[in-house]
């Protein structure tokens, strides 16, 4: 009898890690039927690769080239490349901070996804928690969609709505849409692995 392999994630991040740790510790408790094949970072600093490292995950700094909002050509080509090394089936972005190409993207169709501190379409872009808090919003959250090549404009998978509460700073509301994202990323990616929209490239 032949078993399935596990849908391989390579999660591409550009800050703290945060959502890797909470799908990191999902795949490792079962409650995400997954395996983290690869971190990508274009920040060689950054939390995600170290959080990578207390995981024994393989993780790499990609030098992101010479634009500040996108790879260029021949960094999109060392992402991919990596990518495909490491045999990986979905691309998680997990606060990657750069817009990616149609040149990306159609190596990984309908196979990348992201997740936005924000209930798009409201507040696309950087900053979306003090976005959301400047506008008076009573209620934003986070949400999880197909990336396309606009900014954060791809079709929405899944939402989670967090109150604004009386008081509320950039700080403590990013830090509770946050909470929220720990939970909603691992399982909406494990919803999509369950009804078979994400599987493993090679059954
Ligand atoms: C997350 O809040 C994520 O939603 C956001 O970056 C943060 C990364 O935190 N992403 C975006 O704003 C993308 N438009 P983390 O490094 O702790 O996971």
């Amino acid at each position: 009898m032949c078993s399935e392999r596990k849908v391989r994630l390579g999660v591409i991040g550009s800050g703290k890690g945060s959502n890797f740790v909470a799908l990191a510790q999902a795949c490792r408790g079962g409650n995400l039927v997954a395996e983290v094949a690869v971190v990508l970072s274009d920040v060689a600093e950054s939390g995600i690769l170290k959080h990578a490292g207390g995981f024994d995950l393989p993780a790499r700094f990609i030098e992101p080239g010479k634009f500040r909002t996108k790879l260029d050509d021949a960094a999109e080509a060392s992402y991919v490349a990596a990518l495909r090394e490491a045999r990986v089936d979905v691309v998680v972005l997990a606060g990657f901070m750069r817009i990616l190409k149609g040149t990306f993207l159609s190596a990984f169709p309908g196979r990348v996804i992201n997740i936005h501190p924000a209930l798009l379409p409201s507040f696309p872009g950087l900053a979306s928690w003090k976005q959301a808090l400047d506008h008076g919003v009573k209620v934003t959250g986070c949400t999880v969609h197909w990336v396309d090549q606009g900014i954060d404009t791809g079709r929405i998978i899944a939402q989670q709505a967090v109150p604004v509460l009386e008081g509320d700073t950039a700080e403590t509301l990013h830090e509770r849409i946050q909470q929220a994202e720990r939970v909603l990323y691992p399982q909406t990616i494990g919803d999509l692995i369950r009804r078979g929209t994400l599987k493993p490239a090679s059954t």
